[in-house]
């Protein structure tokens, strides 16, 4: 039977099929502010616990019930609300019941009957007391399981975004190196046309700051530089004499030898003023410095500030030697001119080279020269652009008709470059065939 509706406090469920019991236990109880709900079989009490199984903290069940048994009740019910803190009322007689229905019933306690209310009451306070600890831990556990969850959610979520942006940020990395590699491809071109119009400017110097370039980043390379540093000594070397834009073409042309000293004054000046020109442009400064020192000397003789030994940039140090042999390369006809100007180079080593460069020149000086000047067993022919053949090395610098130079003495020719050629010569023709070297 049932006397009290459910509610959500956490009631003692009596079951007993005397009333006379019931009653008594649910006065006793009542009277200590205990919620109680009582039940006059196993039978009912099953039902109301199917009916909210989380209403119930402790249940009182006596054995001997007419249908169904206190143990086989409280098995039953341990089904349905397993955190119930469960007691069996069994009579002196029923000792094995009891331990039946600790054992199977999972039974917490029993308590013989007739009873002590003092006992009982205080059995189904720690009862009470031991059913809000296990469901309070039940509840954390909970707690912690739906955190530990939504842990997982988000973590499976950050890795998804963490994946998402990895891939946008690798694409933002490829756009950007390709613009990179853009930039520095128009960087090193526009470094290339400049040096192109100053060698258009001096007849006397076509390739000579190419050559320099060839040679210095040879040499720079040999001695283990960086990649920055050796990019600020190429530019250095394509534009090391873009101060002499300045300088009147009748004074180019002298030696510097034969200079009187107002004219000297004036020369000496091609460094500073290079290196004034592109000073305002921040990525060539560092070259700058390079153009300012390139006529200094290992023992302070040079110019412009008489830096010596160590104090002369190394960048300079190289285009100064580098420079001094394409230019001394001109003097000699012979056809040992790269031995002669390797001993020139020699006999000047401490005081206007740095020695230590020496040893790294040789080899890229003549593997240049040789490619780049005439050879004993090819003879110079002038040929058409169409009569231009893959393989044929180019004897000299190739120009159009305007004077824009299209190929470099020494290149070997191949489809490509023969089909540029012959597009030139169709929109802005040379006054000239293309002088390429051709075996006897
Ligand atoms: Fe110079
Ligand atoms: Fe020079």
């Amino acid at each position: 039977m049932v006397t009290e509706s459910l509610k959500q406090t956490v009631h003692v469920l009596v079951v007993d099929d005397e009333e006379n019991i019931l009653r008594s236990i649910r006065r006793l109880l009542v009277s200590e502010e205990i919620d109680v709900i009582t039940a006059s079989s196993g039978q009912k009490a099953l039902e109301l616990l199917k009916g909210d199984p989380s209403a119930v903290g402790v249940i009182v069940s006596d054995q001997r019930m007419p249908g169904m048994s206190g143990v086989d009740f409280l098995e039953k019910a341990k089904e349905i609300a397993p955190d119930t803190v469960r007691i069996v009322l069994t009579g002196y007689a029923d000792i094995n019941a009891a331990v039946d229905a600790i054992n199977r019933g999972g039974a917490y306690r029993y308590i013989t009957k007739p009873w002590q209310d003092d006992e009982l009451l205080q059995v189904i306070r720690d009862a009470m007391k031991q059913f809000s600890l296990v469901s309070e831990n039940r509840r954390l556990q909970e707690i912690i399981k739906r955190q530990n969850e939504e842990l997982k959610e988000w973590n499976a979520q950050l890795q998804f975004f963490v994946q998402e942006q990895t891939v946008e940020i690798q694409k933002k990395n490829e756009a950007l190196e390709r613009l990179n590699r853009r930039l520095r491809s128009n960087f090193r071109n526009t470094i290339f046309a400049f040096s192109g119009l100053l060698e258009l400017r001096d007849r006397g110097a076509e390739s000579h700051s190419r050559n320099v370039a060839e040679i210095s980043v040879k040499v720079g390379k040999a001695l283990g530089l960086e990649r920055p540093e050796i990019e600020d000594i190429m530019v250095g070397a394509l534009l090391h004499d873009i101060g002499k834009i300045g300088i009147p073409d009748v004074l180019l042309k002298k030696d510097p030898r034969e200079m009187d000293e107002e004219e000297k004054a004036l020369y000496r000046q091609h460094p500073v003023r290079g290196q004034t020109a592109i000073d305002s442009i921040e990525d060539l400064r560092r070259a700058g410095v390079l153009i300012r020192h390139h006529h200094e000397a290992m023992d302070g003789s040079g110019f412009p500030d008489g830096l010596k030994g160590n104090d002369i940039p190394l960048g300079a140090r190289i285009l100064s030697v580098a420079d001094f042999i394409d230019r001394q390369l001109a003097k000699y006809e012979a056809d040992n001119a790269i031995e002669l100007v390797l001993r020139d180079v020699r006999e000047r080593l401490g005081s206007l080279f740095d020695p230590d460069l020496y040893p790294h020149l040789e080899g890229p000086v003549t593997r240049l020269y040789d490619r780049v000047l005439p050879k004993k067993d090819l003879v110079e022919m002038e040929l058409s652009p169409h009569e231009l053949k893959a393989g044929m090395v180019v004897a000299r610098d190739v120009r159009s008709g305007t004077g824009l130079m299209l190929l470099r003495k020494g290149t070997t020719l191949d489809e490509k470059n023969i089909r540029a050629l012959r597009r030139y010569a169709e929109i802005d023709p040379s006054k000239t065939g293309v002088f390429v070297w051709v075996r006897r």
